[in-house]
C-alpha cells in the first residue's frame, strides 16, 4: 500500500443545496435464483421448525425485514435461460421435475412463480421478474405478462385465477433475459441478435401491459471482450422499450492482496461511468429525449466457494452451491460498493446484492437456524439509513496506488433526509494500519446532533461469522469518538473499518 501523502486525515465538504440525486430505494434490492439452497432450505422449507403454514422460513423473513429489501430479482440468473414459467404454477402434483442445465442439478418446481409472489407479500418486497430469452422467446414473454398482470377473461389470466390467485400480480419490473453476452449462457447471442430479440420481446410485453418497465442485459462484467460495443448495439436495437440497462460484477481476493481487493470499488465506479457514457451516446445519436438509467442487478464478492463447487455431484436436488463464507474484509468491500452505488444515485436506480440467502448471500440457514454473515451489516445499515438525497461532496483524502487506479484511503458518501431532519455519513477506512481523522463542516445543519456512530472493525481481516459464533463480526458503538463543536464534526475512523455516523435534529 503505497501512500502518496502521509497525513491520516479526511475532510468531507458539504453544501446542503449541492445534491446528486434522491436515492431510489430499489438500489437496496437483492436476488433469489433457483440455485443451490437459495430457494429450497433458504426461503422455503416445509416441515422445518421455522416454517410457516405455507413452508416459508419465518426466521429468514425476519432477517430480510430487518434489512428492508425493497425488490427481489427472481428466478435467475443463469437458471432462467432454460426455464419454463408454466412448470412452476398450478397444482404441485402436476409440476415436472426437470434437468437443470445451468447449475447441473434437478429442479422439482415445487416452488415457483405463485409461491414467490406470495412470499414477496409476506416479506413486503416487490418482485423483479426475469424472462427466459435463452431457449424461449416472444410468445412465452407475452404469456407470462398476461398470466401476471391481466385481470381476467383471457387464457392465461384465467389460468392464474384457476390456480387460486384472483387479483393480478401487477409485476412492474421485468428483466429481458440474463447475461446474454456470456458464452456460458444457454441461448447466448451476439449483441445484434440479442438487441433485436429484447426489443421485440419488450414491445410485445408492453402491448400486454404498457405500465411495465424493462431491463435489458448489459455486459456480464467489465472484463467481457464485447463490453462497450455490446451495450451500444443492444441499445441501438431496443431503445424504445428499454428503461434500464443492466450491469453485473463480482470481486474476489484470490491473490490475498487486501489493498488491491479493497480498491475494486474504483473499478466498479469506472464501470458505472462508462455505461452511463454509452447510454448517453446512444441517446444522442437517436436524438432521443429519453434517458436510459442503470440496473446494477448483480453485485457482490464471490470467490470463496469456487474450488469446492468444482467437486459437486451432478443431478441432485438443491445441493450446497456457491456458499461463500464471507469474512470481515469482504464486508469492507461491500460497504465501499454500496457507497459507490450511492454516489451514482442520479443514474443507478436499481441494484441487487447477489444473492440473498445461502448462495453468495448475507443470510445463511441450517435446519436449526439462520444467521448473519459479515456482509449483512453494511447492506442492512445502508438500506435502513441510506434513504434521502445524496449530497455532492468534495472529499479531501490521500490515495494509494492500486491495480484499478488511485484509490482513496477513505471512501465516503453523505445522505440527507431533510423531511426527517437526518444526515448520515457512510465511510470505509481502507488503511490497514492507520486510523483517520474525519472533519466535516456542518454549520448549515444547525441543531443537528450525533445520534450514533456505528463501527464494523476486527483485528483479523479473515474473521467470519458461523452458526455457532454468529456475533464474531458485528458493529459496535463508537459514538464517543464523534463530536460536533461550533458546527464542525470531528471523528475518528479506525483502521480497516466500515462506519455509519448518524446525525439528527
Ligand atoms: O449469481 C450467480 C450467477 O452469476 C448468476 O446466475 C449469473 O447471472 C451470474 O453469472
Amino acid at each position: 500500500m503505497k501512500k502518496q501523502k502521509t497525513e491520516n486525515k479526511v475532510q468531507i465538504c458539504i453544501d446542503r443545496d449541492f445534491t446528486i440525486s434522491k436515492v431510489d430505494k430499489r438500489i437496496y434490492g437483492s436476488f433469489i435464483e433457483h440455485l443451490g439452497r437459495a430457494v429450497y432450505e433458504g426461503i422455503y422449507q416445509p416441515g422445518n421448525k421455522f416454517a410457516d403454514k405455507d413452508g416459508y422460513r419465518k426466521d429468514v423473513i425476519k432477517l430480510i425485514k430487518e434489512i428492508g429489501v425493497p425488490i427481489v430479482r427472481y428466478p435467475g440468473g443463469n437458471f432462467v435461460s432454460a426455464f419454463n414459467w408454466e412448470d412452476s404454477v398450478g397444482p404441485k402434483k402436476n409440476r415436472p421435475r426437470r434437468i437443470e442445465l445451468a447449475w447441473g442439478v434437478v429442479e422439482t418446481n415445487e416452488f415457483g412463480l405463485d409461491e414467490f409472489m406470495n412470499w414477496c407479500k409476506k416479506v413486503k418486497t416487490e418482485p423483479m421478474y426475469a424472462i427466459n430469452l435463452g431457449t424461449r422467446g416472444l410468445e412465452d414473454a407475452k404469456n407470462v405478462v398476461e398470466y401476471c398482470n391481466i385481470k381476467s377473461g383471457t387464457l392465461y389470466s384465467d389460468m392464474r385465477i384457476k390456480n387460486g390467485v384472483k387479483d393480478p400480480y401487477n409485476i412492474k419490473l421485468w428483466c429481458l433475459g440474463n447475461e446474454m453476452d456470456g458464452s456460458w449462457q444457454m441461448g447466448h447471442m451476439t449483441a445484434e441478435e440479442y438487441g433485436r430479440k429484447a426489443g421485440r420481446a419488450g414491445h410485445i410485453m408492453k402491448l400486454v401491459d404498457p405500465t411495465i418497465e424493462c431491463v435489458a442485459c448489459g455486459s456480464s462484467g467489465l472484463g467481457m471482450e464485447t463490453f462497450g460495443n455490446w451495450e451500444r448495439t443492444v441499445l441501438e436495437n431496443s431503445y424504445d422499450v428499454t428503461d434500464y440497462l443492466s450491469l453485473h460484477t463480482y470481486y474476489g481476493n484470490q491473490k490475498d492482496d487486501t489493498p488491491n481487493f479493497l480498491a475494486s470499488s474504483v473499478a466498479m465506479d469506472k464501470f458505472i461511468s462508462q455505461v452511463v457514457s454509452i447510454c448517453d451516446y446512444v441517446k444522442a445519436i437517436k436524438r432521443s429525449d429519453k434517458t436510459i438509467n442503470l440496473s446494477f442487478d448483480e453485485w457482490n464478492v464471490w470467490y470463496h466457494s469456487n474450488e469446492q463447487d468444482k467437486k459437486l455431484e451432478k443431478w441432485v436436488e438443491h445441493p450446497h452451491q456457491l456458499e461463500d463464507i464471507y469474512n470481515f474484509e469482504d464486508a469492507l468491500l461491500v460497504g465501499s460498493m454500496l457507497i459507490t452505488l450511492l454516489r451514482h444515485a442520479d443514474r443507478v436506480k436499481i441494484a441487487c446484492l447477489a444473492q440473498l440467502v445461502n448462495v453468495i448471500a448475507p443470510i445463511m440457514t441450517s435446519d436449526t437456524g439462520a444467521w448473519k454473515q459479515t456482509i449483512f451489516y453494511p447492506y442492512m445499515q445502508a438500506s435502513v439509513y441510506g434513504r434521502g438525497e445524496v449530497l455532492n461532496t468534495v472529499v479531501k483524502v490521500p490515495t494509494y496506488e492500486s491495480e484499478h487506479g488511485d484509490a482513496p484511503f477513505v471512501d465516503s458518501v453523505v445522505v440527507a433526509d431533510d423531511e426527517n431532519e437526518t444526515l448520515t455519513i457512510f465511510a470505509v477506512n481502507k488503511s490497514l494500519e492507520d486510523d483517520f481523522d474525519l472533519t466535516c463542516d456542518l454549520r448549515q445543519y444547525a441543531g443537528y446532533k450525533v445520534v450514533e456512530h456505528s463501527v464494523l472493525t476486527h483485528k483479523d481481516l479473515k474473521a467470519v461469522n458461523t452458526e455457532k459464533n454468529p456475533d464474531n463480526v458485528k458493529p459496535v458503538d463508537n459514538t464517543k469518538a464523534t463530536k460536533i463543536t461550533k458546527g464542525i464534526l470531528t471523528s475518528k475512523l479506525p483502521a480497516r473499518s466500515w462506519n455509519v455516523i448518524r446525525l439528527a435534529k
